[in-house]
């Protein structure tokens, strides 16, 4: 995929998603549809590899005393220059602080005066296949790709407040077929994961061990699912379908969490674990925040309390109007996070 931004301009922000419009073959392909689409990027489910997050430093001298947009521009360039393999681009490079000379955590240095400037970024890079696949299915469709965004940046910016990046906070981004996090600290991004892992396996446990259609088992999960057996009530049933039509049968409720429990805690072991590894596991103060479809389920937020050992709230968008009943549920963190992305890194695109 090629990417569509030119240049490289001062300031905080990502430097690789400064949008212009689209031009020539392009234009006339989509030029009839207004729509500046940007389109979240999925994960691995065979192996998280797709997209990949780490950190990264660039160091310049500075020419003229003082920062220019040239001198950021230049740091951050610097910041890149790694090798990355060919069959992988780079999606995301986001700056996460600037140091001039001794004095660190600059979020903006542009008209400071120093002589060694320093950038720290964050970068995402994806199989560049997968990122193709995406833009073809999306164009199929009609629509131009203006940018490609990792999911959990993009719930992050509808669901994540402020404070809570600024003082350390994890989200987890619980989907069907994928769970993303993404840890903030002093206002930056400072770790990206994707585990495969999602609200899908915990639907194909339930159709094998009540034995029921995958479809009953979605149903099932999405009206009775809790994933923490001491909140289920043990006199409580429900009326499952069988398969192969065999007569309904009725199951406890009880049993259903007994399914479900097991596959939520793993998940959550498996974020703790990319947590630790990140390093930044003991600066996260405001602790975790769930969103996904997945995360709408009755005991999330009490099950990752435990595990985690740390304050647990469910993340709802915000920052929107309109339709806002409609979309206020963890559901949507990605689709409103993507708008809330497009709106403050396109030149373009007018909300
Ligand atoms: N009420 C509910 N209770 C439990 N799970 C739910 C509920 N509503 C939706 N889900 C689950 O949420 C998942 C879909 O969530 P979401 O829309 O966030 O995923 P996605 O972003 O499309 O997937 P991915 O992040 O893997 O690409 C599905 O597994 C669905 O079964
Ligand atoms: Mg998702």
């Amino acid at each position: 995929m090629r990417h569509r931004w030119r240049g490289k301009t001062g300031g905080a922000g990502d430097y690789r998603h400064r949008h212009t419009p689209f031009k020539g073959a392009e234009k006339r392909r989509c030029g009839k549809y207004r729509l500046h689409c940007p389109v979240h990027k999925k994960g691995n489910r065979r192996g998280g590899a797709y997209v990949k997050g780490f950190n990264s430093h660039g160091v310049i001298a500075v020419k003229d005393r003082e920062i220019t947009k040239a001198d950021i521009a230049r740091v951050i360039e610097a910041a890149q220059a790694i090798t990355i393999p060919t069959d992988r681009e780079v999606i995301h490079v986001i700056p996460q602080e600037y140091i001039l000379d001794q004095q660190d955590c600059i979020q903006e240095p542009l008209g400071m005066t120093g002589t060694r400037l320093e950038a720290k970024v964050h970068i995402v890079t994806a199989a560049v296949a997968s990122a193709q696949n995406i833009v073809k299915s999306v164009n199929r469709a009609g629509l131009a790709v203006a940018d490609i965004v990792l999911q959990q940046i993009a719930s992050s910016e509808a669901v994540l407040g402020q404070d809570e990046k600024d003082l350390g906070v994890a989200l987890i981004d619980i989907g069907g077929g994928t769970t993303d996090i993404a840890m903030y600290h002093n206002g930056a991004i400072k770790h990206t994961a994707v585990i495969s892992l999602g609200g899908n396996q915990i639907t194909g446990d339930i159709a094998v061990g009540i034995r029921t259609p995958a479809e009953e088992a979605e149903k099932i999960k999405k009206k009775f699912g809790c994933c923490m057996t001491s909140m289920i009530d043990k006199n409580e049933t429900i009326e499952v379908p069988s398969v192969g039509g065999r007569k309904p049968r009725v199951v406890s409720r009880q049993i259903l969490g007994e399914i479900i429990e097991p596959r939520v805690e793993e998940l959550f072991q498996l974020a703790n674990q990319e947590i630790t590894k990140s390093g930044y596991d003991n600066v996260i103060a405001s602790g975790i925040v769930l969103t996904g479809g997945t995360a709408i389920m009755d005991g999330m937020v009490e099950l990752a309390e435990q595990i985690f050992n740390l304050p647990v709230r469910r993340g709802l968008p915000t920052g929107i109007g309109g339709l806002v009943d409609v979309v206020r549920s963890p559901m949507y963190s990605t689709g409103v996070g993507l708008v809330l992305y497009g709106k403050k890194h396109s030149t373009t695109l007018v909300l």
